[in-house]
């Protein structure tokens, strides 16, 4: 790859609540994709780095109303459920798992359809601005390893697991692993798969150990796990204390919480992200924070199957590493944009209360609001947190993950008042109105891979 420097407006979340934006921004662009350099029109050397850009040929101007974004980073999209996104979501989780969700997964045990699907939504993914996902396949390890494949020759940043479940009381007899050692040994033959991968060698694509969720593993299937994630050092991702009935299942099978009993099992890791969380308590908080690991805020897919609000301020404010994810199926878009305004929305439920038969005072939990900066943080900057990549900002050592959104497309609801907005004021626009059609450009690793000028 040939070095860049890329000239524009960029904006940006280095610090959770807070937005900086520099306007002419240059920011270089290494032969590896990373960023060597950020650098502020009043910086010394701007000028320099300018010059030595416009000699190489290698400057690439942004339109007037285009603006530099860290791509987006969705911590948690069940790939298989995506020929049901925007369907089935009218049942409780449980239900919804047995009827609609565990039957579409065991189609991918064809390869074919397996394809078709991943394609579809890799470029979806990539098309709304997502450069990195953390993905759940299913049992099958050959369809996982498609998936892996998919992600690498698309360029998209992906973490990619093969789905560990083999408790029968749980899981249906079409739809589970063999057995513990089956599960084990295809978990194992995924990671090294996906790091042997030709074309892989900078690690774009990362192997993640799996588990579904507590009730879906037999205690002996979460031991081995825990076993694997210490000998390979890789991502785990599970589903933590999502509902009601996940969270007492858990009470009831182990005597604590979703998040002591996987730290027993050795799978809270700096690695680890661990989606929904809803009802995990304080103490549970301090053993994530503890741990490093991270969290998958869902807030959309919440509103449907979690039936309660991810206390997104309290985790915040203790400094916990949590992004958003779109939990595709459970959350019925695969954008991630739309997820910032829907965590900000529903914090707002949260602080404001929900019943109005109630005084004021008593409706909410006042304090729980966050706003769209913080969102926005949560997006790019507290994804990469939460993995533990240098992904999410404009920095030097960091990859150029980033998207490119054009505020001047015909036709589009996101609308731009030169003499009104300012660089704040049109990020919040973006969160709430841009769309697919707004992102021209989609950079990984320094790579175009998509937009609507790809
Ligand atoms: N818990 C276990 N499996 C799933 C799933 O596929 N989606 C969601 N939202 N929760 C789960
Ligand atoms: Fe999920």
């Amino acid at each position: 790859m040939n070095p860049f420097t890329l000239c524009g407006t960029l904006i940006h979340a280095p610090v959770c609540g807070e937005i900086e934006v520099i306007e002419n921004a240059l920011v270089v662009v290494d032969a590896a994709g990373n960023i060597a350099g950020v650098y502020a029109p009043e910086a010394e050397k701007y000028a320099i780095v300018k010059e030595t850009a416009v000699a190489a040929n290698s400057l690439i101007t942004l339109a007037k109303g285009q603006y530099l974004l860290p791509g987006l980073i969705d911590l948690h999209v069940h790939a298989p459920q995506w020929p049901q996104a925007g369907n089935a979501l009218h049942l409780p989780l449980y239900t919804w798992l047995q009827e609609y969700t565990f039957p579409l997964e065991a189609k991918y045990a064809d390869l074919e359809f397996a394809e078709k699907v991943y394609t579809s939504l890799v470029d979806t993914l990539i098309a709304n601005g997502t450069t990195t996902t953390l993905y759940f396949a299913t049992v099958h390890l050959e369809a996982t390893k498609l998936l892996a494949e998919i992600c690498l020759a698309k360029g998209q940043r992906a973490l990619v697991g093969k789905v560990a479940m083999d408790n029968p009381a749980e899981c249906p007899d079409y739809y589970r692993d063999e057995s513990v050692q089956q599960g084990l040994a295809d978990t194992r033959a995924l990671i090294e798969y996906v790091r042997a991968m030709p074309g892989n060698e900078n690690e774009r694509v990362l192997p993640v150990i799996t588990p579904r969720f507590i009730p879906s593993c037999t205690d002996e299937m979460l031991t081995g796990l825990g076993e694997l994630a210490e000998e390979y050092d890789c991502h785990v991702q599970t589903h933590c204390s999502e509902s009601d009935w996940a969270h007492n299942y858990v009470l009831n099978r182990h005597g604590k919480h979703d998040t002591q009993s996987l730290h027993d099992f050795k799978l809270l890791t700096n690695k680890t992200v661990l989606a929904h969380s809803c009802f995990i308590s304080d103490e549970d908080m301090a053993t994530i924070k503890q741990q490093r690991s991270g969290i998958a805020h869902c807030p959309l897919s919440n509103a449907y199957f979690a039936d309660a609000v991810f206390p997104a301020r309290k985790a915040l404010d203790l400094g916990l590493d949590v992004g958003l994810g779109t939990d595709v199926s459970g959350g019925a878009t695969p954008s991630l944009l739309e997820n910032c305004h829907t965590a900000v929305t529903a914090s707002r439920y949260l602080d404001g209360g929900v019943d109005a038969e109630l005084p004021q005072p008593e409706r909410g939990i006042q304090g729980s609001r966050i706003d769209f900066k913080e969102a926005f943080w949560m997006a790019t900057a507290g994804g990469g947190k939460a993995l533990d990549l240098n992904i999410g900002l404009f920095k030097e050592g960091y990859a150029f993950d980033a998207i490119i959104v054009d505020t001047k497309v015909a036709g589009s609801n996101l609308v731009v008042w030169a003499e009104l907005d300012k660089a704040e004021d049109i990020l919040q626009k973006i969160i709430y109105n841009a769309n697919r059609q707004n992102i021209r450009q989609v950079w990984v690793q320094g790579k175009l891979v998509g937009g609507t000028d790809h």
